[in-house]
């Protein structure tokens, strides 16, 4: 498998925020573990850096799961956000980039994926991505925020790729797709979406980003099982809240909010990708 072209996606990129620094590396833990480093040594001035990797030897899924993905198989990628006041933090940053994944996905190749609260990539019910957002403070005399936000998309792995509990959830683009895969087209793309939500804070709308990710989001009306605190709860999705919390309609009664932070799918596969 070819090595990701940056030179390339650095042409193709017209983005005031995102990718003003671009790191691509071979192998590492993880991209998050190398974005931190960066945010440490400039916790100001890395704020819009990606860091791309080929392969992790730690990659990081949500709640505390891996990522696994072969030698230049998928696209991994993780973006520094520093806090801009106004604009979105924390789990609104995790929906952001579920969006931009999902439209990155559908202007690079002819498929059109949901995202599964709150925010797997899904093709044919199949999970291709998946996002990990880490928050820590950035250590400059302000008191702001830093964050990164991992991405991690399955480009070229095959059916063989996905083995054990992933073997019949996990899914990538070529597999889903009949058309060749360009992960440095997929990577410029996903850059530019980002950007479209990043580049101006002071412009975000919180309900705009709700009604986005609604229009892409699987099993809005339709039945879910959570588990939250040791409990699992039934009941219809509503809504989603732009912090990233489900909004369903309880079987016992009652409308009750869901914290992506401490709640998964019941159905959840345990292991992250693929
Ligand atoms: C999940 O679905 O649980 C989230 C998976 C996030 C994986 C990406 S790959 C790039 C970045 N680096 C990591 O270690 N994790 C994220």
């Amino acid at each position: 498998m070819g090595m990701l072209d940056v030179d390339r996606i650095r042409a193709a990129l017209r983005t005031q925020r995102i990718g003003r620094r671009i790191v691509h590396i071979e192998s590492t833990t993880s991209t998050n573990d190398e974005a931190w480093k960066l945010v440490e040594g400039e916790p100001v001035g890395a704020d819009g850096t990606v860091v791309f990797a080929e392969q992790q030897t730690a990659g990081r899924g949500r709640l505390g799961r891996g990522w696994v993905s072969p030698k230049g198989a998928s696209l991994l990628c993780s973006v520094v956000v520093v806090d801009a006041g106004a604009g979105p933090a924390g789990g609104e940053l995790g929906l952001i980039a579920a969006v931009a994944a999902c439209d990155a996905v559908k202007a690079t190749t002819e498929l059109l994926p949901s995202i599964k609260w709150p925010n797997d990539l899904l093709v044919r019910g199949r999970k291709l991505g998946g996002i990990l957002v880490e928050s820590r403070g950035h250590g400059a005399a302000d008191g702001g925020k830093a964050y990164v936000v991992g991405i991690g998309i399955n480009c070229l792995q095959q059916r063989g790729h996905f083995a054990g509990t992933i073997a019949s959830t996990g899914t990538s683009l070529d597999i889903e797709s009949s058309h060749a895969i360009d992960r440095s087209s997929l990577a410029a793309a996903l850059l530019s979406e980002l950007d479209r939500w990043l580049a101006e804070p002071d412009r975000y709308s919180a309900d705009r980003l709700r009604r986005a990710w609604l229009d892409r989001a699987e099993a809005i009306g339709g039945r879910i099982a959570l588990c939250h605190a040791d409990k699992v709860y039934s009941g219809t999705v509503l809504d989603v809240d732009p912090h990233a919390a489900l909004v369903v309609q309880l079987d016992e009664g009652g409308v009750r909010k869901f914290d992506a932070a401490d709640t998964t799918v019941a159905d959840e596969p345990t292991p992250g990708g693929g």
